[in-house]
């Protein structure tokens, strides 16, 4: 794979790199389009990836659809799709880990402790095989999005960082490969999060300064349903990730919540008038 990108480089192409763990929905297809229009060559991975999930978590229970996904590739025109080995990645004695100082100390990074350093590490591992001019995220994982804008700029990575926006299906809820476990019950309570997002998008808009009134709202009404847990509601500064009190700027609403055994994330920027 690192020879076959070298030799595309060489012959003067660019290309842009969309790193995914496959079950594919059109959140990861909008990014593979996005990416298309960049480069010359559109490279996407599919790599369910173990270091990145605690003790726990649904490594084993993550949906692998190779065959749809394979389908869903070709229709977008993909020109590569890198399905590396796990044994081929993680070598015996593998022990080089990359990891942030701060910003995976928030959000998601408080449940998932190793989780982001998981992260950086497999898509360090992936740009140097892949080499890519451009590689595409997507904001719907923020925080994972921020991450690794940062990591590049800290480590000087010659790669233009792109992030596309937030797919819903037509009622809001964010798209999400996790989707999959819920049960049509549970699907319209995941809804909540949606709903509480576009509440305090409303809220803000109208006016609303204070940070607490709206999380106030959003754990109300996310909680007015039963079997669902709340794991953080979080008003942050886009960049740093800081909790903000007083809103006079943009600032990222950012929610966590349990749905039965499922873990659904989602954010939305509240813009104040
Ligand atoms: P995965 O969850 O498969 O997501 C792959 C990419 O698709 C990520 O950049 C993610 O933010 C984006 N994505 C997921 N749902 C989306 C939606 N509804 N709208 C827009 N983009 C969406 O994120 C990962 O994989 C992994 O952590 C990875 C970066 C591949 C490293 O293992």
């Amino acid at each position: 794979m690192q020879r076959q990108c070298r030799k595309i480089r060489a012959s003067g192409a660019t290309i842009a790199f969309v790193p995914t763990m496959g079950c594919l929905h059109e959140g990861h297809l909008s990014l593979m389009r996005l990416a298309r229009s960049l480069a010359d060559h559109l490279v996407v991975s599919i790599f369910v990836n173990p270091t990145q999930f605690g003790p726990g978590e649904d490594f084993e229970a993550y949906p692998r659809t190779m065959e749809a996904d394979h389908q869903k590739v070709l229709r977008e025109g993909v020109d590569t799709l890198f399905l590396p080995d796990t044994k081929e990645l993680y070598t015996d004695g593998f022990q080089t880990y990359v990891q942030l100082e701060d910003l995976p100390n928030h959000l998601c990074g408080l449940s998932r402790p190793h989780h982001f350093q998981g992260v950086t590490t497999i898509v360090t591992k992936l740009f140097n095989i892949v080499q890519p001019n451009v590689a595409v995220f997507g904001k719907k994982d923020y925080q994972q999005w921020i991450v690794i804008r940062r990591m590049v700029r800290d480590l000087n990575m010659d790669i233009e960082v792109v992030g596309g926006p937030t797919v819903r299906e037509s009622d809001g809820l964010a798209m999400s490969s996790r989707n999959h476990y819920l049960t049509e019950d549970q699907r319209k309570k995941a809804l909540s999060l949606y709903q509480a997002l576009s509440a305090g998008r409303q809220a803000v808009a109208a006016g609303e300064k204070n940070s607490a009134v709206i999380k106030e709202e959003a754990i109300g009404s996310i909680n007015a349903h039963d079997d669902v847990q709340i794991e953080y509601v979080v008003l942050c500064d886009p960049e740093s990730l800081e909790e903000v009190d007083q809103i006079h700027h943009p600032v990222l609403m950012v929610l966590a919540v349990r749905v039965g055994d499922t873990r659904l994330i989602d954010n939305m920027l509240l813009t104040p008038p």
